[in-house]
């Protein structure tokens, strides 16, 4: 099952490149992946059996399913645990999503001050997606989220990033209660 799991993340990862290249990361392109990756993720457990797979000890946790060679994309099986939340962020660079079991909701927001003040943002929210089997989601290159495990079971699903984790953008942070905002670390540089 090993040999044809990896054999169906590297015809994903190659059918994301095929259509990147020909399409850009705008929305129709990422769309248009979200099929291909909510296809992936409908193969469930016979695919992706739960046992291959450490459990987070906490929250989440990420395990590689497929790297592009250079500063290519990476594609993951990701963990959460009920009640896994994380705060509006944004990553810098496109994603998509598609759950193999359990629900994770996103709440999508947009940015609402000009910047200009070091520290301080504003945001508001825009929408609402849930990601379960059967539906996913995409981010285009700074859309912001904030995600919320939901239910009792973990969260397992796929996500496909433009850019390898280890490879990762600074990821923006925002708190709206305090209109601030902080900026992690970029791993672009020490990855060059
Ligand atoms: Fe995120």
């Amino acid at each position: 099952m090993s040999e044809e799991r990896a054999e169906a993340c590297a015809v994903l990862l190659r059918q994301a490149r095929a259509m990147v290249d020909a399409d850009g990361t705008g929305e129709a392109a990422l769309e248009k992946i979200k099929g291909l990756l909510v296809g992936l993720a409908n193969r469930g457990e016979a695919l992706f059996s739960k046992d291959d797979y450490a459990m987070p000890d906490a929250h989440g946790r990420n395990h590689v399913l497929a790297l592009e060679d250079g500063d290519g994309m990476g594609l993951y099986l990701t963990i959460g645990l009920p009640g896994k939340e994380a705060a509006p962020h944004d990553h810098g660079i496109w994603c998509v999503n598609a759950a193999i079991s359990g629900r994770e909701v996103h709440r999508f927001y947009r940015r609402t001050d000009d910047g200009s003040r070091e520290g301080y943002a504003t945001v508001e929210e825009i929408g609402e997606v849930t990601v379960a089997p059967g539906q996913g989601m995409t981010m285009s290159d700074h859309a912001i989220h904030a995600t919320a495990v939901v239910g009792d079971e973990p969260a397992i699903g796929l996500a496909l990033y433009g850019y390898a984790l280890v490879r990762f953008p600074a990821v923006v942070w925002f708190h709206p209660a305090f209109s601030s905002v902080r900026v992690g670390a970029s791993r672009r540089a020490e990855a060059a």
